[in-house]
């Protein structure tokens, strides 16, 4: 039997209730599939590290359902709310100057003075919240160095009943993690690239947004391991041509493709089927090896080619 709940009001009142009893619920935002737990139990928070199987010095994204509650949790001004306002709900979170001292939130933060904190833009996970009454935690729903999960049936063969509920939201649409920025110093500094792309920020900014990419002068992200996302089959990038034993994941008009992340060259198609098409491609057992056409390296195309670069590094 799987843990998987058809999304119905019963399904949230049971879910808000095991999130307050200090239970793990994987739910659906826009982005990939939340491993959720209240943000203000240190023991739930512990439990999702575990059943990560995650170095525990990662700080955790809260999840929050009214743009207001950041006064409580976060040192804000204008610029803080305006892009609030504009992105949120939205696959954009933002790293501040933590002012909530209450110690149960250490762990979610990992013992930094910085809080990181999103809106997601789904109906499931905003009703979850709101019900719940706390911010919940939540990293993506697979197992630590994974492909992240963006269906409810990844997040059960990654973590089975690890989790107290999995509530089934169908598929999530941008199919990539969010864009995380910090926010903590005048600049506005990318730290991991994501589903609104650094054009956008730069556009309603109207000021140039930086990349922290391993720049030691910048705010860096303790999560952003090299090696993460990875596929069993060897993995190999910008592959022109199809060669013997592989597996190709094309983009665009890609020739001898065996599943093409978008035929019209879409970004946006591409990065929602970015995470299920490596996870096929990982399954053939006709192939040993995968390959992926080169994507171009703009728009939501930066995520795309941090996820694919990080599941091709080798130790
Ligand atoms: O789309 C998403 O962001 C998904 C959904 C579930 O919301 N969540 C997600 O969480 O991707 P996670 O834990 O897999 O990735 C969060 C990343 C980690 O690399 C972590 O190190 C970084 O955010 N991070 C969190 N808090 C940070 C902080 N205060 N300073 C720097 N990096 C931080
Ligand atoms: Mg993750």
């Amino acid at each position: 039997m799987n843990n998987i709940y058809k999304n119905c009001t019963k399904t949230i009142e049971k879910a808000a209730k095991t999130i307050l009893d200090g239970g793990l619920i994987a739910f659906p935002t826009e982005t990939v599939y939340g491993l959720g737990a209240n943000a203000y139990d240190a023991k739930a928070v512990a439990s999702i590290f575990a059943a990560k199987g995650r170095p525990s010095f990662n700080p955790l994204i809260s999840h929050i359902a009214e743009i207001d509650f950041l006064k409580e949790y976060a040192l804000t001004d204008e610029r803080v709310f305006a892009l609030a306002k504009k992105f949120w709900p939205g696959p954009l979170t933002f790293v501040l100057p933590r002012i909530d001292d209450n110690p149960a939130l250490d762990l979610a933060c990992a013992g930094l003075k910085t809080v990181t904190v999103r809106m997601p833009n789904h109906q499931v996970a905003l009703d979850l919240i709101r019900k719940s009454g706390v911010p919940i935690v939540a990293p993506s729903a697979n197992k630590s160095q994974t492909i992240s999960p963006t269906t409810a049936e990844h997040v059960f063969e990654s973590l089975g009943n690890r989790v107290d509920m999995i509530i089934d939201g169908g598929q999530c649409k941008v199919g990539v993690e969010s864009t995380i920025i910090d926010l903590t110093g005048s600049d506005v500094v990318v730290l991991r690239a994501g589903g609104i792309a650094k054009e956008s920020l730069e556009e309603f900014l109207n000021q140039k947004v930086l990349i922290s990419d391993g720049n030691p002068s910048l705010p860096a992200s303790p999560g952003q391991m090299l090696k993460h996302y990875a596929p069993k089959h060897e993995f190999r990038i910008n592959a022109t041509c199809k060669q013997d034993d592989e597996f190709l994941i094309g983009f665009g008009d890609a020739k001898d493709a065996d599943i093409n992340l978008s035929i019209k060259g879409d970004l946006c198609e591409a990065a929602a089927n970015l995470f299920a098409y490596m996870r096929i491609a990982d399954s053939q057992n006709t192939y040993s090896k995968i390959a992926m056409s080169p994507i171009p390296q703009i728009g939501l195309g930066l995520a795309i080619n941090d996820r694919i670069r990080r599941a091709a590094y080798k130790k």
